[in-house]
């Protein structure tokens, strides 16, 4: 095998496309795909490649530094891509004791690991680090956020993923680990846990379960489709410069309540409802603690050193993402039974 890349989170959302596009589109490459196979990790995404030459899956949790040493080794590791993280901001505000563990001293395990079985020989190694606009904290209605924007994270679930970001820029600087790091804006479509806004609102319209919009739904997103996302992350991983940050993102934000418009209008139509259904189901609820207002990317460095563009407009990802939901009850009742209802009560029980 010509190189041999360990994928971290690659049974999430995002880690499965990019496992999919990796292992499909560079059968020289064999990618490994570490998973803790937490409540947001699925095998079932990875159904359609499990069997292909060129991937392997491990069970690990990447807060295990002597199971992370030994996988470098096993595996002849020569590069990262490290997706695997507690990513759902309202659990980091009832749990952040377990944001702090996975995504600060997880990111540190495999750090050190790879510096560790790398050292001596840095040459083409690489390692990836992937990371959210959240830690750029929350913008007003005018302005972007730029590689060069100071860190300002306003969540439990930010704060620890700007201190892994800085973790990785100091592995970098003292003991020169080649890295990247990209930050990404929100993320949509197939295979996204229905914790996150839009997959709970299609699975909600589908049950006739109310919408719960936080406040008064006017906070601001910036929405690309997953697949765009794994595109640059292949784009980065491969053209990327070493001690580099891109930002990635869509050029493509909404306001929550007119983006919630949008999905109910899609689901009114894919579903045979009279139009105007789906949007009797909103209900505002109390605001997110600490509700960050606005997030916008900047992703002209990406676009302009790189060459990545989003392939596909907002209209035809929401189509996608709705069909895909529609077309995959099983995954969505399987994900949904158990533990979820748990969780969805507590969030949402008094609605
Ligand atoms: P996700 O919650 O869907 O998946 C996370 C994966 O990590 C799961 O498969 C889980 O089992 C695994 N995992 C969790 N703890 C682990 C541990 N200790 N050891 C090994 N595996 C573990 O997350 P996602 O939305 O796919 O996000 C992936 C990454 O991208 C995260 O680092 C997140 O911060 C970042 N990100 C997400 C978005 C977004 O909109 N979802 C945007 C920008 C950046
Ligand atoms: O910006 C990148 C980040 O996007 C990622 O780093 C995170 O991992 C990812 O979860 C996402 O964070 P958000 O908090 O923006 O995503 P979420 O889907 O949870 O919420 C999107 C917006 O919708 C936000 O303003 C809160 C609002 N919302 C969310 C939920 C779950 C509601 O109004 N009601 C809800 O029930």
């Amino acid at each position: 095998m010509e190189r041999s890349i360990l994928i971290t989170g690659g049974a999430g959302f995002i880690g499965s496309h990019v496992v999919r596009l990796f292992v499909t589109k560079y059968p020289q490459y064999r990618i490994v795909n570490l998973d803790k196979l937490t409540y947001a990790g699925n095998l079932e995404n990875l159904k359609d490649i499990e069997t292909l030459p060129n991937y392997e899956f491990v069970k690990a949790d990447i807060c295990d530094y002597a199971r992370m040493l030994q996988i470098f080794t096993d595996y002849r590791v020569d590069g990262v891509i490290h997706l695997a993280a507690e990513s759902h901001v309202d659990r980091s505000i009832t749990d952040p004791f377990s944001f702090a563990q996975t995504n600060v001293m997880g990111t540190l395990s495999l750090l050190q690991a790879a510096k560790e079985s790398w050292k001596g020989n840095m040459e083409g190694k690489l390692f990836y680090h992937v990371s959210t606009d959240e830690v750029y904290g929350s913008l007003e209605n005018e302005g972007f956020f730029y590689e060069s924007t100071p860190y300002d994270p306003q969540s439990p679930y930010s704060a620890s993923k700007a201190s892994s970001d800085h973790f990785v820029r100091a592995y970098g600087n003292t003991f020169k680990l080649p890295f990247v790091i990209t930050n990404c804006s929100n993320n949509y479509g197939p295979n996204q846990f229905p914790e996150k806004l839009i997959p709970l609102f299609i699975n909600n319209i589908k049950n006739n379960k109310p919408l719960p919009v936080y406040g008064k739904g006017e906070n601001v997103r910036d929405w690309l489709y997953v697949v765009d996302h794994a595109r640059a992350i292949d784009t980065v991983f491969h053209g990327g410069k070493n001690g580099e940050t891109y930002n990635i993102g869509g050029f493509n934000e909404w306001k929550n309540i007119d983006l919630i418009r949008v999905v109910c209008r899609v689901m009114d139509e894919k579903l045979g409802r009279p139009a105007g259904t789906s949007e009797q189901l909103i209900a505002y609820v109390t605001d997110r603690a600490g509700h960050d207002l606005r997030y916008a990317i900047d992703a002209h460095k990406i676009m302009n050193e790189l060459g990545w563009q989003p392939s596909l407009q907002f209209e035809e990802g929401i189509s996608k993402t709705v069909d895909w939901y529609l077309e995959n009850q099983q995954w969505l009742e399987r994900v949904t039974s158990g533990d979820y209802q748990k969780y969805y009560n507590k969030m949402y029980g008094g609605i």
